[in-house]
């Protein structure tokens, strides 16, 4: 068990002996996260194939500190979008359902060049899919200003408290496994699988919503992320289980991730927060009510006894993980941006090469509104 490495926090509706219990499970947000590389190896000066994009490779810059996150209104642009998307995916686009309940792939048109009529649309298209790729996108050989610039349109960017970020654009949060980084076979020595589900740093007060990711190198094969839909996971459940989930609230701590940094001897932008949030949330532009609790950052239901908030999330935990038939596993390809609601999905990255290749992803992450629940329908 690793030691308390963070005091200072700040919290919502949670008691200081909850938060006792919080820093004792320091150290099981995502272990195979890297919080250094070989910059050598990475830019290709040992010889080997260097990053196709070294100036988004990580830093991790100890002089950004960064004071809490305020506050602010998160405007839905999904809710302006014309639903039969004519902006978005115009004649000749090719949309291909990957499931019926969760995921597409797009191919014909271009992100970057959207107008904000068809970012809105964006914004309804993936809300209802919860997520889609989007295939043959030139977002990485943009300028990482103009790329910011397009994202903000959906929110405000979050700053990640401890991840590595491209020089000078802490906005940006990279996903990056170096080449011949051996840290996956040392992880599978005690571990018997890399699949750790999650929404995005679902402990801020006001959690992302329309969130992107896209790859700058990649595995020959291997590396998929698998994505769950949380609404279709709701609609699973009894009518009367359902009704005893609303009205219910769970904590989501962000300490653990920030200790895990310290441990690694890595930075910490902003002080960790713990809030709580409804079980059952409701998306703002569908009205889609979806499951809202993770294994990552879910602590405890609040009102329950430890043996019963643990059980009810081992359920929901289980249920989202073993739902197969509400999930899809999204392959990227080069040019690959991949558009998901953080707010009705949750996700995995899947670490099953083991050739050393180097896989480096980058993602913006903008923030929507708080959580908010609406009453218990029976459908
Ligand atoms: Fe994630």
């Amino acid at each position: 068990m690793a030691p308390s490495l963070v005091e200072a926090t700040t919290t919502t509706g949670s008691t200081t002996a909850e938060l006792r219990t919080y820093k004792l499970q320091a150290g099981q947000y995502k272990e195979l996260d890297g919080h250094s590389i070989d910059y050598d190896v990475e830019t290709g000066r040992k010889g080997g194939r260097g990053a196709k994009y070294p100036h988004y490779l990580p830093t991790w810059d100890r002089e950004q500190h960064y004071p809490p996150l305020e506050p602010f209104e998160h405007y839905e642009h999904g809710r302006d979008a014309d639903p039969a998307f004519p902006n978005l995916l115009p004649k000749g686009t090719e949309v291909t359902d990957l499931t019926p309940f969760i995921g597409s792939e797009v191919k014909g048109i271009q992100l970057s060049s959207l107008s904000d009529e068809a970012k809105d649309e964006l914004a309804l298209f993936v809300a209802q899919r919860k997520v889609v790729a989007f295939r043959r996108q030139d977002f990485a050989d943009l300028p990482i200003s103009d790329v910011l610039r397009y994202g903000a349109y959906f929110g405000r960017h979050h700053i990640h408290p401890t991840s590595g970020a491209p020089e000078g654009f802490p906005e940006i949060h990279l996903v990056h496994r170096g080449e011949t980084d051996t840290g996956a076979q040392e992880y599978f020595k005690t571990r018997t699988s890399s699949v750790a589900w999650h929404s995005d740093v679902s402990y801020e007060q006001q959690p992302p919503g329309t969130t992107f990711l896209y790859i700058l190198d990649k595995p020959t094969t291997g590396g998929d992320t698998l994505f769950v839909d949380s609404v279709q996971a709701y609609k699973r459940l009894s009518p009367l289980f359902q009704e005893r989930l609303h009205g219910l609230r769970a904590t989501h701590s962000g300490i653990e991730q920030v200790n895990a940094a310290a441990a690694a001897a890595s930075i910490k932008r902003r002080e960790p927060v713990v809030n709580d949030h409804p079980l059952i949330r409701t998306h703002p532009a569908t009205g889609e009510k979806a499951i809202f609790v993770n294994d990552q950052f879910t602590r405890s239901i609040v009102g329950l006894k430890q043996e019963e908030s643990d059980a009810l999330l081992k359920f929901l935990y289980d249920h989202l993980a073993y739902g197969a038939d509400f999930q899809v596993r999204v392959k990227w390809e080069e040019g690959t941006v991949v558009v998901w609601d953080n707010r009705v999905t949750q996700h995995s990255a899947i670490v099953d090469w083991e050739n050393g290749q180097r896989r480096h992803l980058a993602r913006m992450t903008p923030q929507a509104e708080r959580p908010y629940e609406t009453a218990f329908e029976r459908s």
